[in-house]
């Protein structure tokens, strides 16, 4: 399968699942605050860190459809980060996801609210007794580690500290390395790790798709840095050229369009030979991995 096929399919699979999140009784319960969680959760994101864990589980060779629910905290606490990123107080953005940003239509208190509520409702759907039978405690509980350590203070959340703090001032290769980890690499290895737990990979499996989730984290944020600089706004479905004018650390900025575009190719290399044990199955992990540096969005 073409990967924009496969990325279509998959995605739909990932759309059709959270749109059931957030349904009408908590709206009418919740108003409007339940309004703008779902206006930031449904506006078409990529939702590559599902995806990615859905491929995993694949790529392992077990069945990917009961597990589906168990994917979508990804996505709720990529959600809430974008929809922080985005606050005055932050990146202070005004266009997501070809959207006003959230805090520009519902306000920054509901915002607040909403990202806290995306991310608190990721460990409810992990923990929720409706899914039993669908996991043991023990598996879920190695999930739930995973992404909590991947989003907070070790992970994500760290990363966002670091970026802004770094602003204006001119970070080595070496910390910038560690900011891209930290900021947006925890969450994309933890989806590859949460896939392989999900399905149940061996020590080796694991190794292996570990080192392919820390190369692909890393080029998805040199790619990130390089469309801010060379995308448009229309494909991108936010502002564009707001890195160089923020004093932020990024790769281009740093090392230039060309070293980090090579850079991200490295990256690529790497995870391509992480993921060559798993055989054909790792196809499409693979394509994830070249569709990850050359997107256009
Ligand atoms: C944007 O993430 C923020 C970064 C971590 C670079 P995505 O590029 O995955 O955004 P969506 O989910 O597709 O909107
Ligand atoms: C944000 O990185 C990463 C997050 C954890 C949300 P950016 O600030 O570069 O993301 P964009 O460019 O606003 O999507
Ligand atoms: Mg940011
Ligand atoms: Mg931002
Ligand atoms: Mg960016």
């Amino acid at each position: 399968m073409e990967i924009r096929d496969y990325l279509n399919h998959q995605k739909k699979r990932v759309d059709e699942a959270l749109d059931l999140l957030f349904q009408k009784e908590t709206r009418r319960e919740y108003g409007v605050l339940a309004e703008g969680i779902r206006y930031s959760l449904l506006a078409g994101g990529k939702r590559i860190r599902p995806v990615l864990a859905l491929a995993t589980i694949e790529a392992l060779g077990v069945d990917s459809e009961p597990l589906l629910p168990l994917v979508l905290p990804l996505e709720l606490i990529h959600t809430y980060s974008l929809v922080h990123d985005d606050l005055p107080s932050m990146d202070n953005d005004d266009l997501r996801r070809g959207r006003p940003t959230n805090h520009v239509v519902y306000g920054e208190a509901a915002a607040i609210l909403a990202g806290d509520a995306l991310l608190t409702h990721a460990f409810t759907l992990l923990s929720d007794p409706v899914y039993d039978s669908i996991l043991s405690y023990s598996r879920r509980i190695s999930v739930i580690y995973e992404l909590s350590v991947a989003s907070g203070l070790a992970g994500m959340v760290g990363g966002q500290f670091l970026d802004i703090v770094s602003e204006g001032r001119s970070l080595t290769l070496q910390e910038l390395e560690n900011l891209h980890r930290h900021k947006t690499g925890a969450l994309l290895r933890a989806s590859v790790r949460i896939g392989a737990l999900l399905g149940g990979a061996g020590e080796t499996e694991m190794a292996g798709l570990t080192r392919y989730g820390e190369a692909i984290g890393i080029a998805f944020q040199i790619a990130d840095d390089l469309l801010d600089v060379e995308g448009t706004a229309a494909e991108m479905g936010k502002a564009i050229g707001k890195d160089a004018g923020k004093h932020k650390n990024t790769y281009p900025g740093l090392v230039g369009v060309d070293r980090a575009r090579a850079l991200a190719e490295e990256k690529r290399q790497e995870a391509h030979e992480a993921v060559a044990l798993l055989g054909m199955k790792g196809e499409p992990l693979r394509d994830l991995a070249s569709y990850i540096i050359e997107r256009r969005n």
